[in-house]
C-alpha cells in the first residue's frame, strides 16, 4: 500500500501504458484519474478496472493536454472533489494524421505539429501542474519518456515490417528527459520531485518478424508487456523514492546497452 490516499492523474490514461499504471496505482491504495481526450475509452477503463479491484476507485476525467482551459478544469475539478493532488503522470501520446512518416517525406508543418502536441502537451500539463504543487507545498511528476529519447533509432529492426521509428518522437523524447532535468532543477525548495522513465518496446500486436528482431535485443526478455513498467511507476510516485528528483529511469531489459 504504497500509495495509499493518493490522487495520481494519468494523462492519456485510457491507453496501452496508461491502464496498466493506473491497475497498478490502484493495487497500491491510490486513486487513479484516468484522464484522456477519449473521455468514453476513459469510462470504459475506469468501469473495467473498477470491477475487479480490491480496494480504491478509478475515476475517468475529459482532459486535453494540448488545452489551457482543459488542464486548468481538471485540477479545480479534483481539488474541488479530494481536495488535494499528489501525483502527474505525463503519458498522453498525441500525434497528428501524418505522423509516422519516413524522415525524406516528413512535411514541415507536420513536424511543427507533431513537436507541439507531444512536447508541448507535457510542457503544458507539468507547468500547470507545478503551479498547484507550489501552492500546495508538495508534488510528484513522473513523464513517460522512451528509450528512444537517449539512443538513436534502431532502423535495422524495423525492415520488413510497414513500422517507423519517426524522428518526431526520438526528438520528443529527448526533450522530456532534459524537460524533467530542467523542472526538477526549477522548482528548488519546493518539495516537488520530478522523474522520467523510459521504457523499451511494449507488445501490442507487432508483426511477427519485428518482435523476433527486437527480442535479439534484450537481455533476458525483449520487448516489454505494459505492466512490466507498473514497479518502476509505483517506486517514482511513492516515498522510496524520496530525494531521486530530475532522473531519467530506463526500463528495458537492457536494449539500450
Ligand atoms: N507503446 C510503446 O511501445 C511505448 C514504448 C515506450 C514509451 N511509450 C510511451 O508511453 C506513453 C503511452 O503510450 P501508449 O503506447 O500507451 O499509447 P496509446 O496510444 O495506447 O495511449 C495514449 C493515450 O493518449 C490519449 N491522448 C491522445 N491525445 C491526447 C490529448 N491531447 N490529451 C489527452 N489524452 C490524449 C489517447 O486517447 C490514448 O488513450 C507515450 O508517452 C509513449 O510514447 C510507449
Amino acid at each position: 500500500m504504497l500509495l495509499e490516499n493518493q490522487i495520481v492523474v494519468i494523462t492519456g490514461g485510457a491507453g496501452l501504458l496508461g491502464k496498466q499504471l493506473a491497475k497498478g496505482i490502484l493495487e497500491n491504495g491510490g486513486t487513479p484519474i484516468i484522464s484522456d481526450i477519449d473521455f468514453k475509452k476513459a469510462e470504459f477503463v475506469s468501469n473495467e478496472l473498477n470491477k475487479n479491484r480490491k480496494h480504491g476507485t478509478a475515476f475517468p476525467y475529459e482532459l486535453d493536454i494540448n488545452s489551457n482551459s482543459s488542464v486548468s478544469l481538471l485540477v479545480k475539478s479534483l481539488i474541488d472533489k479530494f481536495g488535494h493532488i499528489d501525483s502527474l503522470i505525463n503519458n498522453a501520446y498525441p500525434r497528428n494524421k501524418n505522423y509516422g512518416a519516413h524522415l525524406p517525406n516528413v512535411n514541415y508543418s507536420d513536424f511543427c505539429e507533431n513537436i507541439v502536441l507531444n512536447l508541448g502537451g507535457y510542457f503544458l500539463v507539468s507547468q500547470q501542474f507545478c503551479n498547484y504543487f507550489a501552492e500546495q507545498g508538495k508534488g510528484n511528476i513522473v513523464n513517460i519518456g522512451s528509450i528512444y529519447g537517449v539512443i538513436a533509432p534502431k532502423f535495422e529492426i524495423y525492415k520488413s515490417t510497414n513500422m517507423s521509428m519517426p524522428v518526431e518522437y526520438s526528438i520528443i523524447k529527448s526533450g522530456i528527459i532534459h524537460m524533467t532535468k530542467y523542472f526538477a532543477k526549477y522548482y528548488k525548495n519546493k518539495n516537488i520531485k520530478i522523474n522520467c522513465i523510459s521504457p523499451g518496446g511494449i507488445l501490442n500486436n507487432q508483426p511477427k518478424v519485428f518482435i523476433e528482431n527486437y527480442n535479439k535485443l534484450g537481455i533476458n526478455k525483449g520487448m516489454l508487456d505494459a505492466s512490466d513498467v507498473i514497479g518502476s511507476c509505483i517506486f517514482l510516485l511513492s516515498e522510496l523514492s524520496n530525494f531521486v528528483n530530475g532522473q531519467n529511469l530506463i526500463v528495458d531489459d537492457g536494449v539500450c546497452l
